[in-house]
């Protein structure tokens, strides 16, 4: 028979009691009001579940899956806040279901589940947000400058590092469309034909201040992604999981350039004063 390590069998018996500690049943329940529809209709239906430690909203959601409502749809992956899925509405705010924990909330508070508003209903928590990868499509991809004599010779581009760092954070982005469902120009004012949303404001604004791309999409992000039409409500990075600046670092560098570059009335201005314009030196690269 294999001998284990004393040190190691320690450790392992260390790491299930942490784990048995992590999911110690409370005695207690947790009182669920889940939606349950699809696109015909639908209505709230309630649950109880045993409480465990530790436990977040998407265990609770998967308790009344496994006992009580096996037909119940929620959509999930990673459980780890990383792959996006498990977005829904929780007590009306834009969350991620599994990084949300039911301690959270008041001992006894009904924890209200509903799928994302924005976007069509498939069935109960489950939306279609085929909408959003419509968007990333009409988006021109990265598109390298040509590289100079001294890069041709290196293989590589130059970049400075402050460069590569200003849109990094932009890359982050787990597509949950938490900041879409949030926003009002889609959630209330429904208008998906002319706003693309804070989440291809970001990835727009990634492209336009990486260093090496030569691509201009500020006049298609006005005309045909509908950057006018955000008024700086800040609510998508409210709701970002990755705190990403949204509106700070990505809509309003975009809406800067766009009158500073674009704007007939500041490009007359310029030209009849001969200013390059009164902004302050834009966070871009280009
Ligand atoms: S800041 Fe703009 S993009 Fe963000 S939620 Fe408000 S209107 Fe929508
Ligand atoms: S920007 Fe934040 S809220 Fe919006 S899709 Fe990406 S991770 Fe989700
Ligand atoms: S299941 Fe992946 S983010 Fe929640």
């Amino acid at each position: 028979m294999a001998q284990i390590d004393a040190g190691v069998a320690g450790a392992m018996v260390r790491e299930s009691k942490a784990a048995a500690i992590e999911s110690a049943e409370t005695g207690k329940n947790v009182h669920l009001k889940l939606y349950r529809g699809d696109a015909s209709g639908g209505e709230w239906k309630e649950y109880d579940v045993p409480l465990d430690t530790g436990m977040v909203v998407l265990d609770a959601v998967h308790r009344v899956q496994a006992n009580q409502q096996p037909d119940l749809a929620c959509r999930w992956n990673c459980k780890a806040g990383k792959c996006g899925s498990c977005s829904a509405e929780i007590n009306g705010v834009p969350r991620l279901m599994c990084m949300t924990r039911v301690s959270d909330f008041k001992e006894g508070e009904t924890i209200q589940v509903a799928p994302l508003n924005a976007f069509p209903i498939i069935k109960d928590l489950v939306t279609d947000v085929s909408w959003n990868f419509k968007q990333n499509k009409r988006i021109q991809p990265f598109t390298p400058r040509e590289m100079t004599p001294e890069e041709k010779v290196r293989g590589e581009f130059n970049m400075q590092q402050r460069d590569v760092d200003r849109s990094q954070e932009f890359r982050k982005c787990i597509e949950c469309f938490l900041c879409q469902d949030v926003c009002h120009v889609l959630r209330t004012h429904k208008l998906h034909d002319e706003f693309q949303g804070p989440r291809f404001m970001i990835r727009i604004a990634g492209l336009e201040m990486h260093p090496v791309d030569a691509a201009d999409r500020l006049e298609r992000t006005w005309r045909e992604g509908g950057i006018g039409l955000c008024n700086i409500t800040k609510c998508c990075t409210e709701v970002c999981p990755e705190h990403i600046t949204i509106t700070d670092n990505a809509i309003i560098p975009l809406k800067e350039r766009l009158v500073s570059e674009k704007d007939p009335v500041a490009i007359l201005w310029r030209k009849l004063t001969g200013r390059k314009g009164s902004s302050a030196p834009l966070p871009m690269a280009k």
